[in-house]
Parts: C-alpha cells; structure tokens; sequence
C-alpha cells in the first residue's frame, strides 16, 4: 500500500524522518495498514532545502504558508506533519490558516509538534520562572497555547480523535533552551554572554515541546478512501 506525508515547514526533512520510523506509534489505529510505501513532500519557504529533501528522495514544494493560494495548491495527503513552525508565523491568523489547512488536506492524521508556551507551575515555564529562568523563545517568539491548538482541532475536524503527549522535557537548568528571565534575545540557545545561569535540577520536569496526534477516525480500520 502506498501512503503520502506532507511535511510543512520541513528544513532538513527530519520530521518526515521521525515520522517514517514512529508512524505506527504516532497512529496506532493505522498500523494494521501494514507497511505502507510513502510519498514524502517537504514544503519550506527557503528554496536552499530543496537539495536536502530530493537528496532523501523526497519532492520539494517551495512556497509561503502565509500565502492562501500557495495553501491552495498543497495536495491532499494522508499525513501532514506541522513540527516546530507555528512560532515562526508569528500572527495567530497565519497559525490558525496554516493549523486548519493541514486539517482539511489530512485524510488519515495530522502531527503538531509545537514548543511550549505554557505558563503554569506543574510543567510549564512557570517552573523555570519561579528559578529565575525562562525558555528562550518566550517572550520573541509566540504561538497558540496546547489548550487553544486543540479547541481549534475540535472546532474543524469535532469527530476526529486527539492525543495531547509530553514530546521533549527539560530536568537540568543546564539545558541549552533555559536562559536566565531578564535576557533579551531571540536565539534559540542560551549563550555565555546572557549572563549566568544557576545550574541545577529542577524540582520537576518541564516540558518544552508537545505532541499533538489527530486521527480520522473514517480511517481507524483498514479502510481505503475511494
Ligand atoms: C524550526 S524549523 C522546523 C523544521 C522541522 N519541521 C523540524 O521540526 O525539525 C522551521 C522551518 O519553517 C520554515 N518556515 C518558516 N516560515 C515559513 C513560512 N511562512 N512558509 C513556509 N515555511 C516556513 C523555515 O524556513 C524553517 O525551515
């Protein structure tokens, strides 16, 4: 059986990497399709990626996600995966487009992978603030919250089925992303020239990227869309 994976946002493919290797656990209703054979499309803005994706032996689609018609001209797939991008878009608007597009054109699931922005004590940054530190993408950066991202999904696609899991965690202040709370920058990594940081365990882990599966369920069992 031959299946199809859009991956927007894609850089280097490594999402459609990932997602080759962990489909059946990221879609465990799927996996009694078998083995299927994918057809990987990566779709970035930066035209330098296509190398790297033909180079898989992928195809490349270069093109603006904030653009309608460019969202218009993605085909249908199986898969679409949206990993590490809705922060780039910046606008809420641009994220719900770009959410609701991959919604719409997924047949079978859709996997959104999103850094945290949650705020709260448990395990959100509310853990690193009250240490003084922060995730380093909080205060340049902003994105819709797990909480918004899944009234969203149940607003557009209400009968499908949806898993909200913990994707990386942070238990060391060492780690690159926490930097102290006063810093100004808009990297992604914390640099000596922040300011120092206290190093040490976290009382509790903090989670910094979330996973979210939405499933069809027309899809669940070994049916074929004719
Ligand atoms: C942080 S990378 C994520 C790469 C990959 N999905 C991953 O998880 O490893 C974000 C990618 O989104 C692309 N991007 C940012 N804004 C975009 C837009 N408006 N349209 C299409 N691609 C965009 C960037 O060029 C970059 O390659």
């Amino acid at each position: 059986m031959s299946m199809s994976v859009v991956d927007l946002g894609t850089r280097f493919g490594t999402s459609i990497a990932s997602f080759l290797h962990k489909s059946s656990t990221f879609f465990p209703n799927q996996s009694q399709l078998g083995t299927p054979d994918f057809e990987c499309i990566g779709v970035d803005i930066d035209e330098i990626h296509r190398g790297d994706l033909e180079g898989r032996g992928y195809r490349f689609m270069c093109g603006d996600l904030r653009s309608h018609g460019f969202r218009e001209s993605l085909p249908e797939a199986d898969f679409y995966l949206v990993c590490n991008l809705l922060h780039h878009l910046r606008s809420p608007r641009d994220q719900s487009d770009v959410l609701c597009c991959a919604l719409e054109k997924a047949r079978r699931g859709v996997w959104f992978r999103a850094k945290s922005f949650e705020e709260d004590a448990t395990s959100g940054e509310g853990v690193l603030i009250s240490e003084g530190l922060r995730f380093c993408w909080s205060r340049d950066y902003s994105s819709y919250s797990i909480s918004e991202i899944t009234a969203l999904v149940r607003e557009t696609l209400p009968e499908a089925s949806l898993r909200v899991e913990p994707a990386k965690r942070i238990r060391h202040t060492k780690d690159k992303r926490v930097v102290p709370a006063d810093t100004k920058t808009d990297s992604f990594f914390y640099a000596a020239a922040m300011g120092p940081k206290v190093y040490m365990e976290l009382p509790k882990p903090v989670v910094c990227e979330w996973d979210i599966f939405v499933e069809n369920k027309i899809y669940e069992t070994n049916t074929d869309k004719t």
